[in-house]
């Protein structure tokens, strides 16, 4: 990272998983890096870390519980800008000599703040004497500690917000970082340009320029392997690698066969043609055919197809001289849910192996994870800002075991024929139908559009009638479903004319498919996949 962005940071204090990494999305939605760390770190270890801020987060304890999550009180000593929210407020207060209380009433949701700093507060800037605010709370601070004071109030919380400006520590028990506080965007933008004096440097082009630059630092004259499965996290791998290395990295796609139609050919293209790298096309097919043959169990099917993976992929990385480094498209959300602990700087751009496969006897790659610092819908921009092509940048999940575990019972060359059809047509309607939402609402996610969408060939035929012929064929399942992380997700309430065109071309256009079948499940109970 080059010298001056690295010193602009701000720190995220999370006292609560998900409010931290709401808040760290918005700063750098302003284009000022963010990360989060753990609420108890101690003072020194985030001293240094070099933060220009502190936000501490919301949570969802009370500070009086037993197991309530604490602070290292000597942050405040730190002679850093600090901005709490909720649980962030009555820390502070609490930490710096002031009380909180059990209110009798408890507020949730829209409030009306009013502000009585008469326009001095820096933070509450020029937003209006009575807005509303999102607030989420029991408790809240009864007593400000001393050299603060009250900048806003609503009718049942005293303390709205307040701050001791002198040492520019500032708090707020609503929550500035969700949308429905319509004044939040400028409360943080406050804080981090007219109270820290941070530069909204942070862009996906300063971004891309720093972190080309750490990769060639770290990677020197070295060679660099990447397993390339045609995923946006290992696609901008590949294109921050080429920009950083070119000729150096050697890109292997393995093809196992259970990608969609004319995925294997697209991802080659697009790395062979916009990009400097070599490109090592693995057809593999043939080998996963047999080790598959007659399998039907879902865990077997998937534990073949991943560790042939890594065997195909360390066959052509023994051919490979001098190869130091495995590049991987780890994102942040995997190292905050895994709690790793980052120490920022270069140390977080490689590190030592804490890989989901073991190396085989022998072999042994230092890790470049150039994403370890992005969410995913970042590193979609970092994608298009490299010159991915949409498709592929916007590309929607696709299992590693690909079609496998989309075909019910044991695959086949057939199968997997008649899937890749079925497949392709269920991907074009509902490609169009999203980018007809896209274009309505200008969201990509908006309500209603298919989050993932495929279709899944079961083991079972059904009696049909097509041009007077009595048919005895296999039905297609249609997938699609709603949703933001694939933790949970609803079925996609598709309007009628979308079903009907998607049955009416699967049957017309695919061999072997008498009838099409939607999946009307949630997940849970059920899961997204069929195996
Ligand atoms: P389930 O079926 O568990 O899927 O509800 C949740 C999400 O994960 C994807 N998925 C996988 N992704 N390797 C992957 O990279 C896998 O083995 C795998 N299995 C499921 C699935 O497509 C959905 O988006």
């Amino acid at each position: 990272m080059g010298e001056d962005r690295t010193q602009q940071k701000v720190l995220v204090l999370d006292f609560g998983a998900q409010y931290g990494q709401l808040i760290a999305r918005r700063v750098r939605d302003l284009h000022v890096y963010s990360e989060i760390v753990p609420c108890d770190t101690p003072a020194d270890e985030i001293a240094a870390l070099d933060p220009s801020a502190l936000i501490l987060s919301g949570g969802p304890a009370s500070v009086y519980a037993d197991d309530a999550p604490s602070l290292d009180p000597g942050i405040f000593e730190l002679g850093l800008p600090i901005l709490g929210f909720c649980y962030g407020q009555q820390i502070m207060a609490l930490t710096l000599g002031g009380k909180v209380a059990h209110t009798d009433i408890g507020e949730y949701g829209p409030a009306d703040m009013r502000r009585c700093d008469e326009g001095r507060s820096k933070l509450l800037g020029t937003t209006p004497d009575e807005q509303t605010v999102w607030m989420s709370h029991r408790d809240s601070v009864s007593e400000v500690p001393e050299g603060f004071c009250i900048t806003s109030t609503t009718e049942t919380c005293p303390v709205a917000s307040m701050e001791c400006a002198e040492r520019k520590l500032y708090a707020t028990q609503f929550h500035p970082e969700v949308r429905h506080t319509p004044y939040g965007d400028e409360m943080l933008s406050n804080f981090l340009f007219a109270i820290c004096g941070l530069a909204p440097d942070w862009t996906m082009d300063s971004v891309i320029e720093d972190t080309v630059a750490a990769i060639r630092e770290q990677v020197g004259d070295a060679r660099v392997i990447l397993g390339l499965s045609g995923g946006v996290d290992s696609s901008v791998v590949a294109a921050l690698c080429s920009k950083a290395i070119g000729k150096q990295l050697t890109c292997v796609f393995v093809n196992h066969g259970l990608l969609r139609k004319n995925e294997p050919e697209e991802v080659e293209e697009v790395f062979t043609k916009n990009f400097d790298v070599d490109f090592i096309h693995v057809h593999a097919e043939e080998r996963y055919a047999k080790l598959l043959d007659g399998v039907e169990d879902p865990e077997q099917k998937r534990s073949i197809i991943g560790s042939q993976f890594w065997k195909e992929f360390f066959d052509v990385a023994e051919k490979l001289d001098g190869v130091q480094f495995l590049a991987q498209g780890t994102i942040y959300p995997d190292i905050i849910e895994s709690g790793a602990r980052k120490t920022g700087g270069k140390a977080s751009t490689i590190k030592s192996h804490h890989n989901l496969i073991p190396f085989p006897e022998g072999v042994h790659f230092e890790l470049i994870e150039p994403l370890d610092h992005f969410f995913k819908d970042e590193v979609r921009e970092l994608g298009t800002a490299l010159g991915l092509p949409d498709h592929m940048v916007h590309r929607q999940p696709f299992p590693g075991p690909g079609l496998a575990i989309r075909i019910i019972g044991a695959v086949t060359p057939e199968k997997l024929a008649t899937l890749k059809d079925a497949d392709a047509i269920v991907r074009e309607e509902l490609d169009a139908y999203n980018q007809r939402l896209y274009e309505e609402t200008g969201e990509r996610n908006s309500e209603h559009a298919c989050w993932q969408y495929f279709a899944v060939l079961p083991d079972i035929r059904s009696v049909g009638v097509m041009g007077d012929e009595r048919t005895y064929e296999n039905p297609i399942i249609l997938r699609a479903v709603e949703s933001t992380d694939a933790m949970t997700a609803d079925w996609a309430k598709l309007p009628a004319d979308v079903l009907t065109r998607i049955s009416t071309r699967i049957v017309a256009e695919v061999d072997g498919i008498n009838r099409v079948v939607y999946d009307i499940t949630s997940k849970p109970p059920a899961t997204v996949e069929w195996e």
